[in-house]
């Protein structure tokens, strides 16, 4: 299949295609980082509108996978219309697009769509009630893409593995910061459901095989806190645990808001799948085993430098 990426070189996009262009022709799209990826590149700002029907007549995907958006919450309480048109309109165009030329669409959303105040696992069915503007506008997103797109796939995500920039993931944070010897705070009331980002990509694969379409919770099988899971990149790096102080997210400098409980049921996922998502464990040692391997070091030479 021939599958077109956007926001290559974000940290899902990256991974996902280096993971996917083993069994599949892989274009990726970015807006300048890449240098020299293995795959080929094309180059598109998403701010100069009406690019994806151009972009598409000329590559003609079987698949396009939407990873790009602006994902970082703080800078989205600073730029709410720039999140509204990355997050939320620009994915309603690329569905639309996607649509017209009957191309299987997956769009990228967030676990972070719920406010986390329910004791237990949120499930699809469930109500979100986005706390901030980025929630907000993936939320919307998420309408957006199911209106214009019906047959398109939502996945709700949260991901840990090696980025372009090398600071992207929680688990690169805690890497970086105990291997140089520094404190860090880990916080023991957020608790949610990570998975290795390239556990991530083949279960997108392997719905767009599937054909399913709809939203679908596409997150790690076990729930812990972002201090327990510190906890767990320290001991599986050979990394000093008692640098991690356990702390409470509401006495951090984080000024967007970030919900409490962001336990997400796999269990939809995992009836149409047929099979169990892959555990926590797992995808901590594929990220150690990529570390031991050199990988963080290959994912960075792919970028752009200065001059
Ligand atoms: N990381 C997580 O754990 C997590 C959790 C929940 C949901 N998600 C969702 O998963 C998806 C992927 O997240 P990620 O962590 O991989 O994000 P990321 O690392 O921030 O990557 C975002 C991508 O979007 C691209 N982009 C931003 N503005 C653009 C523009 N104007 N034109 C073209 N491309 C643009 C970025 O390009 P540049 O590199 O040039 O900036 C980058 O490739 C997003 O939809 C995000 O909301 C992620």
């Amino acid at each position: 299949m021939k599958l077109l990426i956007t926001g290559a070189s974000g940290l899902l996009g990256i991974n996902l295609a280096l993971e996917t262009m083993r069994a599949h022709e892989v274009i990726g799209v970015d807006r300048g980082k890449l240098q020299s990826a293995p795959f080929p590149v094309r180059k598109a700002n998403f701010f100069q509108r009406h690019i994806f029907d151009p972009a598409l007549d000329a590559t003609q995907p079987d698949w396009v996978i939407n990873c790009a958006a602006l994902a970082n919450l703080e800078e989205c309480e600073k730029h709410p219309g720039q999140a509204r048109i990355l997050n939320t309109e620009l994915p309603r165009e690329l569905a639309s697009a996607c649509a017209k030329r009957n191309i299987k669409f997956v769009h990228l959303s967030t676990d972070s769509v719920f406010d986390g105040t329910r004791a237990g696992a949120y499930t699809e069915e469930d109500e979100p009630n986005p706390p901030g503007v980025y929630s907000q506008t993936k939320l919307d997103g998420e309408h957006a893409v199911l209106e214009a797109n019906p047959n398109a796939i939502i996945a709700r995500v949260n991901f840990f593995g090696w980025s372009l920039g090398g600071r992207r993931s929680l688990g690169e944070f805690f890497v970086n910061n105990l291997s140089e010897g520094k404190n860090v705070n880990g916080f023991t009331d957020v608790i949610f459901c990570p998975m290795w980002v390239n556990h991530l990509g083949g279960l997108l694969v392997e719905m767009l095989e599937k054909d399913l379409h709809g939203l679908y919770h596409v997150v790690g099988a076990q729930a812990m806190s972002k201090y327990q899971f510190g906890i767990e990149v320290a001991r599986k790096f050979g990394l000093r645990e008692s640098l991690i102080a356990p702390e409470s997210v509401e006495r951090s400098a984080l000024t967007a808001r970030r919900s409490h409980n962001l336990w997400l049921s796999v269990h939809k996922l995992s009836t149409a799948l047929g099979h169990e998502i892959p555990d926590f464990s797992t995808g901590l040692d594929g990220f150690c085993t990529q570390y031991q391997q050199g990988y963080p070091q290959r994912i960075r030479s792919y970028q752009q430098t200065d001059g």
